[in-house]
């Protein structure tokens, strides 16, 4: 009897250790795709919400403290078709909202942050590895 609990345990903790490694490898690769889009880096990405203040208005997956109700969640934010509605979702347009959004659409009640085009690149990875 012993032995089969044994047994079982075994088969158990690889079967875990499997499924842990197996999700680690598929999340290195969804970060590498979203470098790849915006050639930006989404660990930094991650950082720079706090630093301009994002959660304040956006509730944001896997960033702490960022619970905001003023403007949409940004769950899943790599499966969405639009950006605020307005433009398709590509790297290049969410880069240009993150900067001007303003200009997209004029009244709209994101501000203008002053992000720079690294700082935008960087957030934008880290946004497109929200699946
Ligand atoms: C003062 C509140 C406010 C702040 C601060 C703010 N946003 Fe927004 N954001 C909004 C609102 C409101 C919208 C919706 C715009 C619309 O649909 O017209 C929006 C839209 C967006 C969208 C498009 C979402 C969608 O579902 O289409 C993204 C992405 C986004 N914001 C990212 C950011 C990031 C990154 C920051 C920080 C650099 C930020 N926002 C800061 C209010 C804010």
């Amino acid at each position: 009897m012993k032995w089969l609990v044994g047994a079982v345990a075994v088969v158990l903790l690889a079967g875990a250790t499997a499924l842990l490694l197996n999700m680690r490898q598929r999340h290195h690769e969804i970060e590498q795709r979203a470098a790849w889009l915006t050639g930006g880096r989404p660990t930094h990405g991650r950082e720079l919400f706090a630093h301009y203040g994002c959660g304040s208005c956006h509730t944001i997956p896997g960033v702490r403290g960022a619970g905001g109700m003023a403007g949409p969640s940004l769950l899943r934010f790599g499966q969405r078709t639009f950006i605020a509605g307005q433009r398709r979702n590509t790297p290049q347009n969410l880069i240009a909202w993150l900067q001007h959004p303003q200009h997209i659409e004029p009244n709209t009640a994101m501000p203008e942050m002053g992000v720079t085009d690294a700082d935008a690149r960087d957030i934008a990875a880290y946004l497109y590895t929200l699946n």
